[in-house]
């Protein structure tokens, strides 16, 4: 098993998070059940923010992406930890909102907010706007105009970085849909248009170079790009950049392949690069952001199923099904993402068969993993799955109308359902006759 601060293996042989059992959880709560743990939360969240603190003096905010996981529980832990957040939609900044999140420590994301968006942001006074395109600069500078309103805004800037990384979550390079293109001036030309409008504040400057990145190069490159942006803006047009938003995209440890960069490693390169390209451009340091999704969570989350049937087709492979899938967890599906699983009630069993774990949805490639060890697994076998906080139920789906699972938070020793499990009237509840 890949070592996590809130797994463990307890003396019946079961596999524990946040110090409860984990068959007692699927027994209480039922499967498919996400399970959270809060400690853990709270520690990956001060890893960055003292991190910070160390490197940078303070002089910098954390903001959790929470496109990464989103709910009301999260949101009041993230504000607890005196942290940011990073939105990018109505839905998740209306999440924060009802979970009273200081709103001026939102930072609103995405490459085409509706008009009924960014009109709820200003609203309910979210502290940043990031703007992606020339569209909705129009359109925000109109908005504000209309509410008797001034924002404060960031760009998202492609910085022309390739981050090697999964193609799909890729999107430092120019070829990519979210934000304005430095190397062909059009991030300067769009800097230029807004310096000029009465509504807008050009505070700030974005790059987000990808996720699950192990290389703390790319990180560096971006961040030496950036600022010197930041110097050029500064000598084109006479504009003081005070925050440096360097996006998020650490990788963490899904399977033992995988080799995470420490996030004081992190910090200690950047603020390095950060602090030498202010001297040589003679311009003040910037604040630094930072936008953490998956480090936050990732670590923090298991998923637990039931096995309910075991197929063996001699010579070709054994296929384990489990009572979720891809609904659950897309990401096998999408990104072929590799997960470490451990049948919860046998941790120290012999790993001596090796199956294909299939999800209940009508969909052949509705897998969760290929060619995963396990003890010989039997109907009724919990099979947990490592690591599985981010992007798993923020990404999960209704298809062939299976509910969504509940999620429960472990802390303390104790657990508590954050999110409960979609039922079938909540399947049926926009349907109209
Ligand atoms: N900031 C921006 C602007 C982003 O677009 C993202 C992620 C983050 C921060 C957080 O990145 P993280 O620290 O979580 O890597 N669904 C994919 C991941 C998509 C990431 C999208 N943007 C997956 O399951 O791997």
């Amino acid at each position: 098993m890949i070592t996590s601060n809130c797994l463990s293996v307890n003396e019946g042989n079961h596999l524990t998070i946040g110090g409860i059992d984990t068959t007692k959880l699927a027994q209480e709560y039922g499967t498919p059940l996400y399970v959270m743990d809060e400690d853990c939360v709270r520690h990956n969240c001060r890893l960055y923010t003292e991190s910070m603190n160390r490197f940078y003096g303070g002089n910098g905010l954390i903001l959790y992406a929470s496109k990464a996981l989103c709910n009301t529980a999260l949101c009041k832990i993230i504000a607890s930890e005196n942290m940011g957040l990073d939105v990018v939609s109505g839905g998740e900044l209306y999440t924060a909102y009802k979970a009273g999140f200081p709103m001026e420590k939102i930072y609103f994301h995405g490459n085409n907010k509706t008009k009924e968006e960014l009109d709820l942001a200003l609203s309910l006074g979210v502290g940043r706007i990031i703007v992606d395109n020339r569209d909705e600069l129009r359109r925000l500078n109109a908005l504000c105009a209309e509410k008797g309103k001034k924002a404060s805004i960031l760009f998202r800037i492609t910085p022309g970085i390739d981050a090697h990384t999964h193609d799909f979550i890729m999107t430092g390079q120019i070829d990519c849909k979210f934000g304005v293109v430095l190397e062909t001036g059009d991030a300067m030309d769009i800097i230029r248009l807004a310096s000029t409008m009465e509504n807008l504040e050009v505070v700030g400057v974005h790059c987000h170079i990808g996720s699950q990145i192990f290389d703390l190069d790319p990180f560096c490159e971006a961040a030496k790009v950036m600022m010197n942006f930041i110097g050029d803006i500064k000598d084109e047009l006479g504009l003081t950049i005070s925050e440096l938003n360097l996006g998020g995209g650490f990788g963490i440890c899904y399977t033992e392949k995988d080799d995470p960069i420490s996030y004081d490693k992190y910090m200690e390169a950047v603020s390095k690069v950060v602090k030498a390209t202010a001297e040589e451009r003679n311009i003040a340091l910037p604040k630094i952001l930072m936008e953490p999704g998956r480090s936050i969570v990732g670590s923090a989350g298991i998923t637990l199923y039931t096995v309910g049937s075991v197929k063996s087709i001699p010579g070709v492979r054994n296929y384990l099904a489990v009572d979720g899938g891809l609904g659950d967890n897309p990401r096998y599906i999408l990104y072929q993402a590799e997960y470490d699983f451990e049948l919860a009630g046998r941790m120290n069993d012999e790993k001596n068969e090796v199956y294909t774990v299939a999800g209940k949805c009508c969909e052949s490639g509705d897998l969760l993993g290929e060619n995963i060890a396990l003890p010989e697994a039997k109907p009724g076998d919990i099979l947990a799955v490592l690591t599985t906080g981010a992007y798993n139920y923020s990404m999960a789906s209704n298809y062939n109308r299976i509910p969504r699972p509940a999620m429960v938070m472990t802390s303390g020793g104790k657990a508590r359902v954050i999110i409960k499990r979609e039922t079938y009237d909540d399947i049926i509840k926009n349907d109209c006759e």
